[in-house]
């Protein structure tokens, strides 16, 4: 039955509305609602949402076009997020007072000269969700589910993290009058995340276990008391998220690209891109699907693993370790769909060493830009799939990065002070990493004493720039 179609709110004018419907991502069960955990009651497999409005027919792909744009310059608050104004393709929440928005989306898409030039790509560029109101991704698919959470009327918002989700869902549960718990890692994520969660008036756990431990309990937790779950494994959020590659597209004139390169943790991201792919593809606003990458950390590789070792048949588990603390994650909850979706893509996965995140992220930050660590693995990979011929010089590419600079300064400070990697093994690679460090120099408070270092900074820049 096509759905009826609804006034829009904003604009006025006649759209139909997006009805939605839990689907079981392992038996195929479809059902109007979903259990605290968000997994099937049949096979225990984790639900993605599935919109009925457009798989009727009802949505055309010219007057989609046009009503987004258009939406580019109002005012109304809805529009002015780079969420909600892709709402046709979103689960519509019963009331549009529901829902909680910091306008967030609405992040730039960058040209990459330097990074273009070091690797030949003439189109290479970055859509940066670390802009996002929290600096990181997060942001776009917690105002979702956020507003989900608010409209069932929930006290407690709760979430397992690596810091970036605690910090966005803190924030999005102050903006909707409700409390938020966090769980993360004790001594194992940024302090500068964790501030965040501090500032927007979490409850903040760090618990003496990982990610994939807090992760665990808090599985357990939902299952006990009203809490309502803002990880990744709430299919809201998968929805929300979607709307940065709507976004990218239209950045492009929905032109896609070759290759979109994200990095992988707990894999709702690269999920929930994959699934605006093939939406986007269904209902004809793409004419093309650009192939999807994941990168992990070498130290948190579960995916490349459970690819090359069970064909993506059952999940390959391990302890990981990466300075990269944002993707630290042995378990990833959405492995699944990640799989899934990079199948239908004829993308794959990919692991990058620390040396190669670390000099990464330096090449990023002399962009003018930055990102965190977790982001850098984008360009790191996409040195690799072009060795290995994966991606073509004359391909276009958009690498994703997904966190601000700011989220870890730590890594930051410890980069340019040299101090990142220890131990002789790491000699060779320091040689490559050096001519991006910029270690901050504690001068006497003279005249001659900073003309000296910019000449020492003018000599230095010219070796470098010989070599
Ligand atoms: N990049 C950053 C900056 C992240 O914070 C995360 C995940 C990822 C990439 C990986 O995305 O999990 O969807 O594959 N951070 C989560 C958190 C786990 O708790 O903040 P993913």
């Amino acid at each position: 039955m096509p759905p009826a179609a609804a006034p829009d709110s904003d604009t006025g004018s006649p759209l139909p509305q997006a009805t939605f419907r839990f689907r079981c991502i392992g038996c195929g069960t479809v059902a109007h609602s979903a259990a605290q955990d968000f997994r099937c009651s049949h096979c225990g497999n984790l639900l993605e949402i599935s919109d009925q409005a457009w798989k009727s027919g009802s949505l055309d792909a010219t007057t989609l076009k046009s009503v987004w744009r258009d939406r580019r310059s109002s005012n109304a608050p809805l529009d002015c997020s780079g969420v909600w104004r892709f709402r046709e393709l979103l689960p519509t929440p019963a009331s549009l007072e529901h829902v909680v928005t910091l306008r967030e989306g609405n992040t730039p898409l960058y040209e990459l000269p330097l990074a273009s030039r070091a690797t030949g790509i003439p189109r290479l560029s970055a859509k940066h969700q670390g802009l996002n109101p929290t600096g990181s991704f997060k942001d776009t698919g917690m105002t979702v589910a956020a507003t989900f959470a608010r409209q069932a009327a929930y006290r407690w918002v709760a979430c397992a993290s690596t810091g970036n989700t605690s910090a966005s869902m803190a924030a999005y549960a102050a903006r909707g009058g409700m409390r938020s718990l966090v769980l993360v890692p004790d001594g194992k994520i940024s302090w500068s995340k964790l501030s965040q969660a501090l500032d927007y008036g979490a409850l903040t756990c760090q618990l003496r276990t990982d990610f994939d431990g807090c992760l665990h309990l808090l599985q357990e937790l939902v299952r006990r008391a009203p809490v309502y779950q803002l990880n990744s494994i709430n299919p809201f959020r998968l929805e929300g998220q979607k709307t940065l590659a709507f976004e990218l597209l239209e950045q492009m004139e929905w032109q896609p690209p070759d290759h979109i390169i994200v990095p992988g943790g707990n894999l709702g991201n690269s999920s929930a891109i994959g699934k605006a792919l093939l939406e986007m593809r269904d209902l004809g606003l793409i004419p093309r699907m650009p192939k999807l990458w994941v990168i992990q950390a070498e130290g948190a590789n579960a995916l490349v693993r459970t690819l090359r070792e069970t064909g993506g048949k059952r999940l390959v588990s391990v302890q990981a370790e990466t300075r990269a603390t944002a993707i630290r994650i042995g378990n990833p909850a959405s492995w699944e769909k990640a799989v899934k979706v990079l199948q239908a893509t004829g993308g794959a996965c990919e692991q990058v060493s620390e040396v190669e995140i670390a000099l990464a992220k330096a090449e990023i930050g002399a962009e003018g830009i930055g990102c965190e660590p977790a982001s850098a693995v984008t360009l790191a990979g996409l040195k690799k799939l072009l060795l290995q011929g994966f991606v073509k010089r004359e391909e276009s590419v958009v690498l994703i990065l997904t966190g601000n600079l700011l989220k870890d300064p730590d890594f930051t400070m410890d980069f340019h002070r040299g101090s990142l990697f220890q131990g002789a093994a790491h000699e060779s690679e320091n040689t490559q990493l050096k001519p991006f460090r910029h270690p901050p120099v504690v001068l006497e408070a003279t005249l001659d004493a900073v003309i000296q270092a910019l000449d020492h900074a003018e000599k230095s820049d010219r070796t470098h720039s010989n070599a």
